[in-house]
Order: C-alpha cells, then structure tokens, then sequence
C-alpha cells in the first residue's frame, strides 16, 4: 500500500496520472476511484472510474466521472476528454451515455485480460461540448 501511495503522488508530480479516493461526505466510507491521464503529444485527457462493487447503482460513479470532466476541462484545460469501456460492459456505457459523450469508436485490441485482447468502445467529449452541457 506504501509502495502504491509512492506512486502515485510521483504520478502526480510529473502530471503523469491524477489519482483520486472517492468517499461519501457523511462516514467517510471508500466509495471507489478515479483517474485522469494525459494522452501523449496532445492537450487530451482520458478517464476511468471504479466503484465499490457493495455500493453500485447509487450514482456514484456518475458523480465521480462529472468531476473527472470538471477537472479535466476546467484546472487541466483539456480540449478533449476520452473514456472508454469493455464493450460488455453496460453499466459503464450507461454512465457515460449520462454524462453526454456522444461519439464512439470500437477499439479492437482494447485491453489485455488473461492473455486476450478485450474489445472496447472509447467515446470523446470536447471542451465546446461539455461547455454546452454545463450550461
Ligand atoms: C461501471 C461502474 C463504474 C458503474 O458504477 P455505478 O456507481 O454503479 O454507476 P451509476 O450508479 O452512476 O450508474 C449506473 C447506471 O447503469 C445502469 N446499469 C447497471 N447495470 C446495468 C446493466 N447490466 N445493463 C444496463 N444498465 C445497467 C444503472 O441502472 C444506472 O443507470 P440509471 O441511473 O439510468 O438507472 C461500476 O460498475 C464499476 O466500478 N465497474 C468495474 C470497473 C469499470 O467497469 N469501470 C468503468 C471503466 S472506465
């Protein structure tokens, strides 16, 4: 755990990856995770969340991922922010069908898990977009 928090403040130093602990207002529980990533060579960012498995369907990872893009867009000035899901997963694709990303392309060679590639579909919001849907 020691080794994990090292890292990921060193992440953070070199404004490699932002890392957040998500836990209710109230009593302080874990709630779950968040994470921002650069994409390389551009002013892009991509996201993902993670909830405790006890605490899904509440709306918190729609909460989390909502202050994801306002991180991004508003402290990092991102003119765009990516986020992407196992095709099977129709829980991630429902948060970020609520969150307004609206263009979609299936990625082949997703991720790696157990030795075979993982289909995902990565959607993208712009900077104008998600001002529009600010307002
Ligand atoms: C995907 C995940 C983040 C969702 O978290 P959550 O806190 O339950 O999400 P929310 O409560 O904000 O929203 C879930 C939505 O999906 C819907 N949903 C849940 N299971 C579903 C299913 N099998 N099919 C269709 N919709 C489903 C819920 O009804 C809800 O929509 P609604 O508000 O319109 O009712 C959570 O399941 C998780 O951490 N999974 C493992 C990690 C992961 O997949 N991360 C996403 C990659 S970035």
């Amino acid at each position: 755990m020691a080794e994990w928090t090292a890292k990921t403040i060193e992440l953070w130093t070199e404004e490699n990856q932002y890392t957040f602990t998500a836990r209710t207002t109230e009593s302080g529980v874990f709630v779950g995770r968040l994470v921002v990533r650069p994409v390389e060579g551009s002013n892009a960012y991509r996201i993902g969340f993670w909830i405790h498995p006890t605490l899904w369907n509440k709306g918190y990872a729609t909460e989390l991922a909502r202050c994801a893009l306002s991180f991004a867009f508003g402290e990092l000035k991102a003119e765009t922010v990516a986020v992407a899901h196992a095709v099977w997963n129709k829980a991630s694709a429902r948060v970020i069908e609520k969150l307004g990303f609206e263009s979609c392309r299936e990625i082949a060679q997703g991720f790696m898990k157990r030795g075979q590639w993982v289909p995902e579909l990565e959607y993208k919001m712009t900077r104008a977009e998600w001002r529009r849907d600010e307002t």
